[in-house]
């Protein structure tokens, strides 16, 4: 009777969540309707996370075409690639721009979302996929750096998952080996070699991306389903419609956006950013190059690691991945002006860590 009663409560729970007899062309184009209010600009920014995907996956597959993931060949593929292939640097500057840009946009765009408090029921689905959709960008960004296969690549990607096996040291009796294995399941050997390339490069071209499609179909029919959420606690009256307004505004956006990340693609080579010469070879007998630092979007935690004890980042890390899958039940009673509060301090923190991170590290350590 209890399972029977549990299967009928897990049914209820999807058919509201994912009420599929509404997808339909009248309820998903002709009826769907954007509110407008102080923040409706925050509902272009799911678009622009999917606007610089679209730029990912094509020139992802352009890079596809001579990318070799081998550690003999991959950093003089890279090198081949960007000096003697015709618009070679364009689109791999491209690339690289556009997982910056793309994470900038999904970082904003989840903020906003639970600042308007889009996640309130029956938009549960819509907002876990996201968490999921914000883990796999981040995926995305940190197996795709490995793949250079230069110095800095290689051992920043060997303290990373150092931070994993250490996080054993947190975990009681047989429990602590548990990270260690993680490592070396993802290492694939001993250390940062061969195995480790063909797996990340396994994860980076085929495992995230299908499973990005499947997590990104579920995003967009919940939000097709649903439509737009009311975004703040006093609504007004005034809607625009979907179609073909709204869309059209869409579409002007990606365009001016599209101009100006074009221009910054072609004008400036993101390794322009970087301390470290762009072809130096990874040297397995060198040693690690001081001041290694992951790229900037992964700051937010690497400063913390680098100033406060290990387990205190971990626990914090794993109470807000938790805090964000259950912010539709933890926050289901808290307004959206508290939930705007919330969204501006994790925001001020990240602006302030990523922009201030390396000073405010030399201050703490004294170090110049
Ligand atoms: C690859 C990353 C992502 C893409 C491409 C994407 C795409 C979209 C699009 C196109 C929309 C509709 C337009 C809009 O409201 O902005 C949307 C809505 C939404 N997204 Fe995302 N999203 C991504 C990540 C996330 C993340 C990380 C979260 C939060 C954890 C999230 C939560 C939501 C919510 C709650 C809505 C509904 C908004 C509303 O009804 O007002 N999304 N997303």
């Amino acid at each position: 009777m209890k399972v029977a009663q549990l299967i009928g409560n897990a049914i209820d729970f999807a058919e509201e969540r994912l009420p599929l007899n509404k997808f339909d062309f009248h309820s998903v184009v002709q009826k769907k309707e954007v509110p407008l209010h102080k923040l409706s600009w925050a509902y272009y920014t799911g678009g622009l996370a999917l606007f610089f995907f679209a730029i990912q996956l094509t020139t992802g597959l352009m890079l596809l075409f001579y990318y070799q993931p081998t550690v003999s060949d991959a950093q003089a593929s890279v090198e081949f690639l960007t000096r003697d292939v015709p618009m070679g640097a364009l689109i791999r500057n491209m690339h690289t721009w556009g997982s910056s840009f793309m994470i900038a946009c999904v970082m904003v765009h989840m903020l906003m979302a639970f600042a308007m408090k889009a996640f309130e029921r029956p938009r549960e689905i819509t907002w876990i996929s996201g968490v999921l959709l914000m883990l796999i960008t981040f995926g995305f960004g940190f197996t795709g750096y490995l793949l250079p296969w230069h110095q800095i690549a290689v051992n920043a990607t060997k303290v990373g998952l150092q931070s994993v096996e250490e996080a054993g040291h947190l975990l009681p009796g047989a429990l602590g080996e548990i990270p260690r294995q993680v490592r070396e399941i993802i290492q694939g050997e001993a250390t940062v070699g061969q195995a480790t390339l063909s797996r990340f490069y396994a994860l980076h071209v085929i495992v995230l991306p299908l499973s990005i499609f499947a997590t990104l179909g579920l995003h967009l029919l919940s939000v097709q389903l649903h439509g737009m959420s009311k975004g703040v606690d006093t609504p007004t009256k005034k809607t625009e419609r979907f179609f073909p307004f709204f869309i059209l505004k869409d579409f002007s956006l990606w365009g001016a956006v599209f101009f100006i990340f074009f221009v910054i693609a072609l004008c400036l080579p993101f390794e322009s950013f970087f301390s470290f010469p762009l072809f130096q070879p990874y040297d397995a007998l060198g040693s690690t190059p001081d001041g290694i630092k992951p790229e900037w979007y992964f700051y937010f935690v690497y400063y913390p690691l680098e100033l406060l004890p290990f387990w205190f980042v971990m626990l914090a890390q794993t109470v807000v991945i938790g805090g964000l899958f259950a912010a539709p039940w933890i926050f289901r009673k808290t307004s959206r002006r508290t939930l705007s509060i919330i969204a501006g301090g994790a925001a001020a923190y990240l602006v302030i860590i990523t922009l201030f991170g390396q000073v405010i590290y030399e201050m703490i350590k004294g170090v110049k």
